[in-house]
């Protein structure tokens, strides 16, 4: 039976051109720079981003480590919205490779941070004598189900933190998918902020990867964070070389996951004891709640039929499509919802 696998838009598997990218590429030891795919990756990523600069990472984790760290001192305060991947799985570690503190904003339910609630943050450190060093906002927004952030609400963000001197930083691990579904082009996405981290290795089907990209002068702080906290690696040329060929290919097929998402939600609305809401499908993430059927069940029964998603909470569900995801998995995963649907009301 074939897996289809929605746990996770990390999922895919390198596409031809990649393969062949990744055989043919010219090596060296990225640790010195001397990688010339690596330069090249950097150099690309940085240039459609309209940053100054760029490195390559191995992971989103590490990328938003090297730009906290990078604009962190002991007893200061980075603040970030308190829904973000950041403040859920990244906290504590920033937090005691730093010696300063994590604040959360409350995250609005569509992932903006609203500058009066940011304001309110940047007051409350004052009152507190912590002095805020970066703020942080997400997008597209992951627990709350792939939500796109425009440019307004970027701008909005970058305007409260740049008027208290502080530069804006985006957590831009699906920002490609933010793009595609704003129809526009990533660089306008992301002008007014000062650093964007995104991931080769989610929905642009690579194998591994991030690109920070910001000034030089955070790129050089983030390159020796990377170094001492071990992400430093040598002839990685060849992970560098999906990353251009996905740069090049896979941005404007993320319309293609959308439409799979929109699809998945579209066809459960019919279907039995869950609730859906197409309307809140945005990218390429689709959310659902299990009403009427044990949680656990509900997924066993799935997996039997060979279709994995995510668990994310209490009875909410998603599935992430990604470039290994075809039209034609998509309707035997709403065959087996369906099925797995039918068997559990019928005890
Ligand atoms: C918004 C966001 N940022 C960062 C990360 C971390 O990326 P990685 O899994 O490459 O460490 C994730 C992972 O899902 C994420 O959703």
């Amino acid at each position: 039976m074939r897996k289809i696998d929605m746990k996770g838009d990390a999922k895919s598997h390198p596409t031809p051109e990649m393969w062949a990218a990744m055989n043919e590429a010219e090596l060296g030891d990225d640790i010195y720079g001397e990688d010339p795919t690596v330069n090249r990756l950097e150099a690309k990523a940085a240039a459609m981003l309209g940053k100054e600069a760029a490195v390559f990472m191995p992971s989103g984790t590490l990328s938003n480590i090297g730009v906290v760290l990078s604009h962190s001192r002991q007893g200061a305060a980075v603040l970030v919205g308190d829904d973000s991947h950041i403040f859920h799985k990244g906290r504590d570690v920033m937090e005691a490779l730093a010696r300063m503190e994590i604040v959360g904003v409350p995250t609005q339910d569509d992932g903006v941070l609203a500058p009066d609630d940011v304001e309110a943050a940047f007051r409350r450190c004052e009152k507190d004598g912590k002095e805020v060093t970066l703020l942080s906002v997400e997008n597209t927004h992951n627990l709350k189900g792939g939500l796109v952030l425009d440019e307004e609400d970027i701008a909005a963000a970058a305007e409260v933190a740049h008027r208290r001197g502080v530069p804006l930083f985006l957590d831009g691990a699906r920002v490609f998918n933010a793009a595609v579904a704003l129809d526009i082009p990533v660089s306008d996405l992301c002008r007014s902020a000062d650093s964007v981290a995104f991931c080769l290795s989610k929905g642009l089907g690579c194998p591994a990867g991030s690109m920070l990209c910001a000034d030089q002068d955070t790129v050089s702080h983030a390159r020796v964070h990377k170094k001492n906290l071990g992400g430093g690696m040598r002839q990685i040329g060849f992970l560098a070389a999906a990353g251009i060929v996905a740069l090049d290919t896979m941005v404007d097929r993320m319309a293609e996951d959308q439409a799979h998402a929109m699809r998945l939600a579209q066809g459960m609305t019919g279907i039995p004891g869950l609730s859906v809401d197409p309307d809140a499908v945005q990218t390429n993430v689709a959310v659902f709640e299990v009403m009427d059927y044990d949680v656990g069940a509900f997924i066993q029964g799935l997996e039997r039929r060979g279709v994995f998603l995510d668990h994310q909470e209490g009875r909410k569900l998603r599935f992430f499509t990604h470039y290994g995801i075809s039209a034609e998995d998509v309707e035997h995963t709403l065959e087996a919802v369906e099925a797995t649907a039918r068997e559990l009301a019928a005890g």
